[in-house]
């Protein structure tokens, strides 16, 4: 792989490795608020990730989720989560990733979403579809919400705040298959662009947690957008992916919880 994507991708590896190799080890944690952790192993990554890109592209600007990250008048910005499934990771809990999104002049350009545990490399760029470990992967082809396996999650602000998914969870566990709560994002939006999942919802994310999950869906042939089916922002608050058959559906659910 030449280039931005290759950049990427070493960058994936390398964070992914020290994920793998800490697992299950004692980690240094810190909380950043009561329920949301922080552990000396996302900062490895992140710090790895940036490292390698800052070389390669001195000028371009980064958006981190541990560190202030850089802003420049470069049209670049990348867009890194080291460690998306920290609370999975901290209970050794086999269910994690790096995520690496690239946007130029505000679209998301390239996504790279590695699992070192499985590794599964997930990779898209814009236009040009979207691979585990090299082969094309789609959506699945499941038509109807009741025979559909759903993903979410919840925000780390679900005590304090009435916005915390809980009547949208209610709402769909009584109208799909089964809806799972793994506890990565961008995971869940890898399953759902190869079809391990039908849908995904959750709201409050940030822009790291969906910026390279929400190109390789669109690059698998599904469809991302609000709650409402509107246009999907990375920095706004809600997240609606899917296979597109079932889209509709989710949205009429969705719409029952915000009336
Ligand atoms: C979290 C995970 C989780 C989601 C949380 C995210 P983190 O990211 O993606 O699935 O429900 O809202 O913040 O904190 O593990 O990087
Ligand atoms: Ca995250
Ligand atoms: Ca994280």
């Amino acid at each position: 792989m030449k280039g931005m994507l290759g950049v990427a991708f070493y960058a994936a590896s390398n964070a992914g490795k020290i994920l793998k190799d800490n697992f299950g080890k004692s980690l240094e944690i810190d909380f950043k608020g009561d329920i949301n952790l922080v552990t000396d192993i996302d900062r490895l990554s992140e710090k790895t990730i940036v490292e390698i890109i800052m070389d390669k592209y001195p000028d371009h600007q980064i958006l981190a989720e541990e560190s202030e990250g850089k802003r420049s008048e470069s049209p670049y910005r990348w867009i890194i989560d080291p460690l998306d499934g920290t609370t999975n990771y901290a209970h050794g809990f086999p269910f994690f990733c790096v995520s690496i999104a690239l946007e130029k002049d505000r679209e998301i350009i390239l996504g790279i979403i590695y699992d070192p545990l499985l590794e599964e490399f997930f990779v898209a760029e814009k236009g040009k579809g979207a691979y585990l470990n090299k082969k094309k992967i789609e959506v699945s082809s499941t038509d109807n919400l009741i025979h559909s396996l759903l993903a979410t999650g919840f925000p780390y602000d679900l005590r304090e705040s009435e916005e915390n998914n809980i009547d949208h969870f209610n709402n769909f566990i009584m109208s799909a298959q089964a809806v799972r709560r793994a506890g990565s994002a961008a995971l869940d939006l890898c399953y759902v662009a190869m079809g391990r999942f039908d849908g995904f919802w959750e709201l409050k994310l940030s822009p790291w947690d969906v910026a390279a999950g929400s190109l390789i869906v669109k690059e698998a042939g599904g469809i991302v957008t609000d709650f409402k089916g509107g246009d999907f922002d990375i920095y706004s608050k809600e997240i609606l992916a899917s296979n597109k058959k079932i889209h509709n559906e989710m949205v009429q659910v969705l719409k029952k919880g915000m009336s």
